[in-house]
């Protein structure tokens, strides 16, 4: 690692570089693993990487990451050259900053606490079961399933209840999936180039705009049908509809778009993702995968998963936090400097890019016992080995400061009901040979197709016993 002045020069600490070869290689090989290389190499201090043109800031320290998104944040925005490609998808909403963000986050905030999701708990375990009953088929003949597709698939049917109060057809919303893993796909290139501008095409431009049309034929019907009988429901594009600009005017169908397909992105891939990784965890920790299986047995029995035994279902819990850490779908969060600054005694000038990456601290030995072991009994409490408690920054899954996740709620009920649900009717194992690594995308997905192989746990119960 070579070592320069840090921007604005003068009393500035040295800051450390990455040089542009290994910086390039590395992040084309296995982007998350690089970062956290990185990061390890300059002992949580803060990073420039050599990019060309680009030359983002890598902030790792828990006590820098509060400062970026807690402490400051209003001068770390999620403005330019990251989140420019991804305005494509999300439009000027929740996913934004400024005044887009602050009115869809105070219009949404309110629909996703704990009082609201424990109302339609009931709902989301009865769809998560019916979703994973089409399994037994899979089951009688021998076939694997494709991991990704079917946590997605599963993960859309609920989303669909959340967002759209079934406004949406199953075939809509199944049509939904592929355009997003399309637009995710494609905004890799932008991403990989930042610095491009839009009237120069990079690879898979095409197929972007062809997603995000994809996505539109889809969302803006819906929104105009919703618009045109507005009702009570409690779903987000009915309370949408009911909404208001600060300046008293209703939403713009526009802004229904956006802000639908934002918390979309926001809540089906992440959660998606962290189910998919979850199965080759399992696989690879027999010792967890038993005491996990032995938890839902006890609680669950053979089933249906319901919303009373999520309080039950503790060990669960820790095992889908310690993935998380491991394996955080938001790995990387990008920010531009709106006015110069310091962190941790390097100078940063206005319009540089700061990237965040709760992968790469997640794993940093100084705050972390065995980083890279899955040992979920790091959250039976929230002390660490030495009886301390954690910094608060160095656990960020769900982001920190006023941009934190709008969804962790539902996640923590959401997705310990569908664990539940699949373990109390089937067994599973992966069929794909690993190692698994990870993907270039906006989210942390594994590289690849991984096929499930799913068994009854018990008697297949759509045969009435004689
Ligand atoms: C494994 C599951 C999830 C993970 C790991 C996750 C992670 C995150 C992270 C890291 C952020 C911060 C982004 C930033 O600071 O730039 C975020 C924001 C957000 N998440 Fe989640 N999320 C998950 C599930 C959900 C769900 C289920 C929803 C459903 C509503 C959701 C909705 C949102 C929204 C709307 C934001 C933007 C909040 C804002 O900027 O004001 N997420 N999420």
């Amino acid at each position: 690692m070579a070592i320069s002045i840090g921007a604005g020069a003068g009393t500035a600490r040295r800051v450390r570089s990455v040089p542009i070869r290994r910086a390039l290689r590395r992040l084309t090989e296995d982007p998350a693993e690089a970062l956290l290389e990185f990061a390890q190499e300059a002992g949580g201090e803060v990073v420039r990487l050599e990019l060309g043109p680009f030359r983002p800031y890598l902030v790792t320290h828990p006590d820098h990451v509060q400062q970026v998104m807690r402490l400051e944040w209003t001068n770390y925005q999620r403005v330019g050259m990251f989140w420019r490609p991804l305005e494509r998808l999300f439009g000027h909403s929740i996913m934004g900053d400024g005044e887009p963000w602050r009115t869809s986050r105070d219009i949404l905030q309110p629909l996703f606490t704990t009082r609201y999701i424990a109302t339609i708990a009931e709902e989301v375990s009865a769809r998560v079961a019916g979703r994973i009953e089409e399994w037994d088929e899979h089951a009688r003949a021998g076939r694997s399933i494709d991991a990704t597709a079917e946590m997605s698939g599963i993960l859309t049917y609920i989303v669909n209840r959340v967002l759209f109060g079934d406004k949406l057809s199953r075939e809509d919303a199944e049509r939904i999936v592929p355009a997003f893993d399309l637009v995710s796909h494609s905004l890799v290139y932008r991403f990989l180039m930042p610095f491009m501008p839009y009237f120069i095409r990079v690879p898979r431009d095409r197929a972007c705009l062809r997603g995000v049309k994809q996505i539109d034929d889809v969302v803006f019907p819906v929104v105009e049908r919703a618009m045109a009988n507005p009702d009570d429901g409690l779903d987000v594009i009915s309370v949408l509809c009911r909404s208001t600009n600060p300046d008293g005017r209703p939403l713009t169908a526009k802004q229904i778009r956006d802000a639908l397909v934002s918390v979309y992105a926001a809540s089906s891939e992440t959660t998606a993702m962290i189910l998919t990784w979850l199965w080759l965890i399992l696989e690879e920790h027999p010792d967890v995968a038993a005491r996990l299986q032995a938890e839902i047995d006890e609680v669950v029995g053979d089933g249906p998963a319901r919303p009373e035994h999520v309080p039950r279902l503790a060990y669960t819990r820790m095992v889908l936090l310690e993935s998380l850490r491991l394996y955080p779908s938001g790995w990387l969060l990008p920010r531009q400097v709106m006015e110069d600054a310091e962190i941790g005694g390097v100078r940063i000038k206005a319009g540089a890019t700061v990237l965040i990456s709760s992968y790469a601290t997640q794993r940093l030995e100084e705050f972390w016992d065995r980083p890279n072991e899955f040992d979920p009994e790091r959250f039976a409490s929230d002390k660490g080995p030495d009886g301390e408690r954690r910094h608060r920054y160095s656990y960020f899954p769900f982001g920190g400061g006023p941009h934190k996740c709008l969804g962790e709620h539902l996640f923590y009920v959401e997705a310990p009901l569908v664990v539940a649900a699949i373990l109390s009717r089937y067994r599973i194992s992966v069929r794909t040979p690993g190692p698994f690594t990870v993907a270039w995308a906006a989210s942390l997905r594994p590289k690849g197709r991984i096929e499930l192989g799913v068994s009854f746990a018990g008697r297949d119960r759509s045969v009435v016993p004689s």
